[in-house]
């Protein structure tokens, strides 16, 4: 069974002493929502998570909310193995996919096909489910003759239905995913959001960073509010999201859900995951990294 443990974790990112970029670019991290501080070693860093604890079992679908620099990025990079905890420790128990960026991973000077056959290699398919993959983005994408042309030769619509539909192809247990996934525009989520959904579903748990109030209220079971890399509250969706917009809207921060586009995705609640009915992937304990 998935399950995901953060226990007292901490990121930083050191700023390096004596230029004046850097105190540019600490005046940014700042002014962008993260935290100031010094290191073991009295280096000034951006303290982007400050002891960050939860667990989450088969079944839990977390919602990450806060403000632009609050750490809900991090937090998902931290998740997904891209960036190492200063302290503390993370670890992950079942297979995971995480869509943190749309066109990660796409080469544009391979073509359709090559780039589809890569990720399903990447996966650990075998000939016959790359052969299924081809097919599945190819329709899902409406790629037609350009499955065998370089990507760079796409058009920037066919580019985004490529990417998501590569993204989302492979079903995890434990599924990431960023709210830059989920800005597209309206026509395109409308049909990305079925197979958005599959994929929500079929995972044993969710982590979800978004903006959209209607997203998080119907896709979420549970919502952790960040604040300058710490946990503020960590609770019911309703109650937490309740807190969240009364002090966003106090200090005149931007609409949570301004974004009428991203009404699309929020159109159907997502219950409990449906039973798994086929492993993808085969599960990998990536265990303790530190
Ligand atoms: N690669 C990085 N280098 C330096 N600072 C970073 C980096 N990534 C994030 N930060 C800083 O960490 C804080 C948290 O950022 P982020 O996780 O992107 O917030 P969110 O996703 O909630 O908007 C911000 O202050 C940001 O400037
Ligand atoms: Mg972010």
């Amino acid at each position: 069974m998935a399950s995901v443990d953060a226990e007292h974790v901490s990121v930083d990112f050191p700023l390096y002493h004596g230029s004046a970029r850097s105190l540019k670019r600490a005046m940014f991290a700042a002014a962008s929502g993260g935290r100031i501080g010094k290191d073991a070693h009295k280096r000034v860093v951006v303290q982007g998570l400050r002891d960050v604890s939860f667990h989450l079992g088969a079944g839990d679908r977390l919602g990450l909310v806060g403000s632009n620099g609050a750490g809900k990025t991090t937090l998902l990079r931290t998740l997904a193995g891209i960036y190492e905890p200063v302290r503390g420790r993370i670890r992950v128990q079942g297979s995971l996919n995480a869509l943190l960026d749309p066109n990660l991973g796409m080469n544009p000077d391979l073509t359709g096909r090559e780039n589809i056959s890569l990720r399903g290699l990447f996966a650990g398919l075998g000939r016959a489910a790359i052969r299924r993959l081809e097919d599945d983005v190819r329709d899902f994408a409406d790629l037609d003759e350009f499955m065998d042309l370089p990507v760079r030769t796409y058009s920037s619509g066919m580019v985004v239905r490529l990417g998501f539909a590569l993204a989302t192809a492979i079903h995890p247990e434990v599924l990431l995913m960023d709210e830059w996934f989920l800005a597209g525009d309206a026509g395109f989520m409308e049909k990305a959001r079925t197979r958005l959904e599959t994929l929500v579903r079929s995972a044993e748990i969710l982590v979800l960073s978004s903006h959209i109030k209607d997203v998080v209220t119907r896709w979420c079971t549970r919502v952790i509010w960040l604040d300058k890399g710490r946990i503020m509250e960590d609770g019911a969706p309703d109650e937490v999201l309740g807190h969240y917009l009364a002090a966003s809207e106090a200090h005149g921060d931007e609409k949570a859900d301004a974004k009428p586009e991203h009404a699309a995705l929020a159109g159907k609640a997502l219950a409990q995951p449906a039973p798994r009915d086929e492993a993808a992937l085969t599960s990998v304990d990536r265990g303790d990294r530190r």
